[in-house]
């Protein structure tokens, strides 16, 4: 554990190159399962925000979140499937690594993909043991509440490794539930969503997830289980609330994402659009040649250093090179152009 986390202290640090690193985050104030405990307990709303890659992370730690989960929902909003099913392990490991280099603040929560926990507990505690010293994180989610997957969730916590509960609309059940499709909306579907959060709480789970179920079904919930509820689709009920990152920052608006966006999911900010802009900003300004200009060409080269330089490209034979080198020195404002326009 010391090791890992003096390995993330050591990825954060800015290195003395061109390019800037993070500024070192804050180790020591990372946050625990006890640190859930204490805020669920003082009644303080638990936030938590999805993450797939190193700047992500590094928001979510600047913002003060205090869960990082790196879910599946990857499959959707990082490689454009159309569910979560297809994320394999090994994807879910190098988004799990990368997060981990850029987030050293908030507990990080990994998400066990399909088809890597389901046939036996020892698949899931083999799995779940590969996402903390793989994937450098602090604790592992897994979906459903099945007799299986409550023996699953009690192997894994007897392994050593905290166990966050998944209930309601579980995505990888897609196949069972027959599509994206809200849970608890009958007495009998709400009372099996109680039952089962408490069954997980029961197996050791230290939170549970209860995603699109009715704001009554995840108060009660809440309410019965000692341990923090984290919503997401299912109101202010809960001690706490998580987003999928793309969804709150709005930041997809292709046509397939607007079609599988959530109504729950509020915009917080409309980073698609900024994206977008700054583009096409982007590309008008290369393709009229005002970018990178003299103020974005920051490396220098003396004058005595050119002479020399042009010296060895004409021995070289490189009569072109040397013509444009110099225009270029000349000016550095034209140092984009081609030489054909520079001579
Ligand atoms: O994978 C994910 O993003 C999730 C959240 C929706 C809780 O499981």
């Amino acid at each position: 554990m010391l090791r890992q986390v003096a390995r993330r202290l050591m990825s954060n640090m800015p290195e003395n190159t061109v390019y800037g690193g993070p500024k070192p985050q804050s180790p020591n104030r990372r946050v625990t399962v006890t640190h859930l405990r204490q805020k669920h307990q003082r009644g303080e709303p638990i936030t938590m925000v999805t993450a797939y890659d190193y700047p992500s992370a590094v928001h979510i730690d600047s913002a003060g979140i205090d869960v990082c989960l790196v879910g599946d929902s990857a499959a959707m909003v990082v490689h454009g499937h159309d569910t979560t099913l297809p994320v394999s392990l090994d994807q879910m490991l190098v988004h799990c690594r990368a997060v981990a280099r850029g987030a050293s603040r908030p507990l990080l929560v990994g998400d066990l993909p399909f088809g890597s926990y389901e046939s036996s507990p020892s698949q899931a505690v083999d799995t779940a043991v590969r996402f903390l010293k793989e994937g450098g994180m602090d604790a592992i989610k897994l979906e459903g509440g099945a007799p299986s997957r409550i023996t699953a969730a009690k192997a894994i916590v007897e392994a050593g490794i905290a166990v966050m509960g998944h209930v309601g609309l579980t995505p990888q059940a897609i196949s069972v539930l027959g599509g994206f499709r809200p849970q608890g909306k009958t007495v009998t579907s709400a009372v099996k969503v109680v039952e089962t959060a408490l069954a997980l709480q029961e197996a050791g789970c230290f939170s549970i997830v209860l995603e699109c179920v009715p704001a009554p079904v995840a108060a009660a919930a809440s309410s019965s289980l000692q341990i923090p509820t984290i919503g997401i689709g299912a109101g202010p009920f809960c001690s706490g609330q998580v987003l999928v990152y793309h969804d709150l920052l709005g930041m997809l608006q292709h046509p397939h994402h607007a079609k599988v966006t959530p109504k729950f999911c509020k915009q917080f900010g409309h980073v698609g659009d900024a994206i977008n802009k700054a583009l096409s900003e982007y590309k008008q300004e290369v393709e009229n040649r005002s970018f990178p200009g003299a103020a974005y060409t920051p490396y220098r080269i003396s004058a005595t250093d050119v002479d020399g330089f042009l010296y060895e490209l004409q021995k070289m034979g490189l009569n072109e090179a040397a013509t444009a080198a110099a225009a270029a020195a000349e000016n550095v404002e034209t140092a984009g152009r081609p030489s054909k326009d520079t001579c």
